[in-house]
């Protein structure tokens, strides 16, 4: 097991009603902003659940923030929050919300020039941004207790990320049945990106870490049994609960403890994203079957573990459980609805070397040895047209 520490300083609120514990996790009188995307807390009574538990705060509203947020859009939220003094921002949506807010919680106290040059350097975030909490609505990316603010910069297709300590939200609400308002193809994509931060953590190499590796099999298996059941039952409760449990968790800290972490599907998902619009979770289904297949020698005791562990096969020869894993990987995102590959979101074979190229222009260490090169990256893409 490798060194590490771990500090996750997020207070969680969980369950049912917990939208009314606002008025105990807000400080008293601070002027708060409340941030959201394009208006699904309004349709779904989450606004309205949250502007009842904020009365006697002084408050300003800022929507609009859009899925793989702007820094666009977010600068101008940077601009009232100066203005009007803001002194607390309230997340209310998905990841994209929060993220956003992450970002306008540190551009706001950011003194040094452009802000993005924060997404260059991490050392450039300021050590106390304003402080953020969130109202969580949908169950994916673990941003609501994660360090994590990931932002597009329209203007240039850039999409990129920091991830320090102080931009941990105070406190996050997690209340299950704000989810049963989302589209299918929402959920399911949450599932996926839930399954790949696991996959990301776990399908490595070993380093004798027992612990950590039950606890990402723990939930790769739940999220197996409840996502198909969430896209059958909206409404059910207990399988949004423990949805939302599960996608906290694969992100939050405590499973990468100790151990190689391999996150080259996200960055090169991330490209696809910035560049052709598509999903974070259909980016991710594309390319984590890509990656596993390019990979599988060196990733082979952790999948042939998978297989075992999680996928059941147990029979026969290893190289067969090898392929087998990953086929199942990839058979199970499609179950859920979501596609995986290229060309069924029309992006042209060209993506290939595209994405290899603007990754290897920005000296990414991709893969858990820091080594995958321009032409792995554009094999693994070639193989998912
Ligand atoms: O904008 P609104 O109207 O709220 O609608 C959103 C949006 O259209 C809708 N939605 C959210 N909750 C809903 C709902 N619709 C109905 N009912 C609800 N309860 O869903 C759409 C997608 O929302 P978004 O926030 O974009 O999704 P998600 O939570 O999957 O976030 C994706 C973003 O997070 C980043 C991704 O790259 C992407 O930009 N990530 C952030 C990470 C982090 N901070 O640690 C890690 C992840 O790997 C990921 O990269
Ligand atoms: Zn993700």
């Amino acid at each position: 097991m490798f060194n590490f520490t771990y500090h996750n300083p997020t207070e969680l609120v969980f369950g049912r009603d917990s939208i009314a514990r606002l008025s105990v996790l807000l400080p008293a009188g601070v002027r708060v902003m409340m941030t959201y995307g394009g208006g699904s807390i309004r349709r779904n009574g989450v606004y309205d659940q949250v502007r009842d538990a904020l009365q006697g705060w002084p408050l300003v509203e800022f929507g609009g923030i859009e899925p793989n947020p702007h820094y666009e859009t977010c600068m101008k939220a940077v601009e009232q929050v100066r203005a009007q003094n803001v002194q607390f921002l309230l997340a209310v949506g998905g990841g994209s919300v929060l993220d956003g807010t992450k970002l306008i919680a540190a551009a706001s106290v950011f003194s040094g020039g452009d802000p993005w040059a924060m997404f260059y350097d991490w050392s450039l975030v300021p050590a106390c941004p304003l402080p953020v909490g969130c109202v969580l609505t949908l169950p994916a990316t673990g941003s609501e207790s994660n360090g994590g603010a990931v932002v597009t910069r329209a203007a240039t297709q850039e999409k990129l990320f920091f991830t320090v300590p102080q931009s941990f939200p105070r406190f996050a609400i997690l209340d299950p049945e704000t989810t049963y308002s989302l589209p299918p193809r929402q959920t399911a994509n949450g599932v996926v990106d839930a399954f790949v931060h696991v996959a990301e953590q776990y399908l490595t190499y070993p380093a004798d870490t027992p612990l950590q590796d039950r606890q990402a099999e723990s939930l790769l298996l739940t999220l197996l049994e409840e996502g198909p059941k969430a896209l059958r039952s909206p409404n059910d409760y207990a399988v949004r609960a423990n949805l939302m449990w599960c996608a906290t968790q694969a992100l939050n800290g405590l499973i990468g403890c100790g151990v190689p972490q391999d996150w080259a599907t996200h960055m090169i998902g991330h490209e696809l994203t910035a560049l052709y619009g598509i999903d974070h979770g259909q980016s991710l289904a594309v390319v984590l079957p890509g990656v596993l297949r390019h990979e599988k020698a060196r990733k082979r005791a952790k999948l042939l573990q998978m297989a075992d562990r999680v996928w059941q096969l147990r029979d026969g020869d290893e190289n067969a459980r090898v392929d087998q894993a990953i086929d199942r990987t990839e058979r199970f995102f499609q179950s859920l609805g979501v596609a995986t590959r290229l060309s069924d979101y029309q992006i042209p074979p060209d993506a290939a070397s595209t994405v290899a190229q603007r990754l290897a222009d920005r000296n990414m260490k991709l893969g858990e040895h820091g080594d995958l090169s321009l032409t792995a990256v554009q094999e693994i893409l070639e193989s998912r047209q």
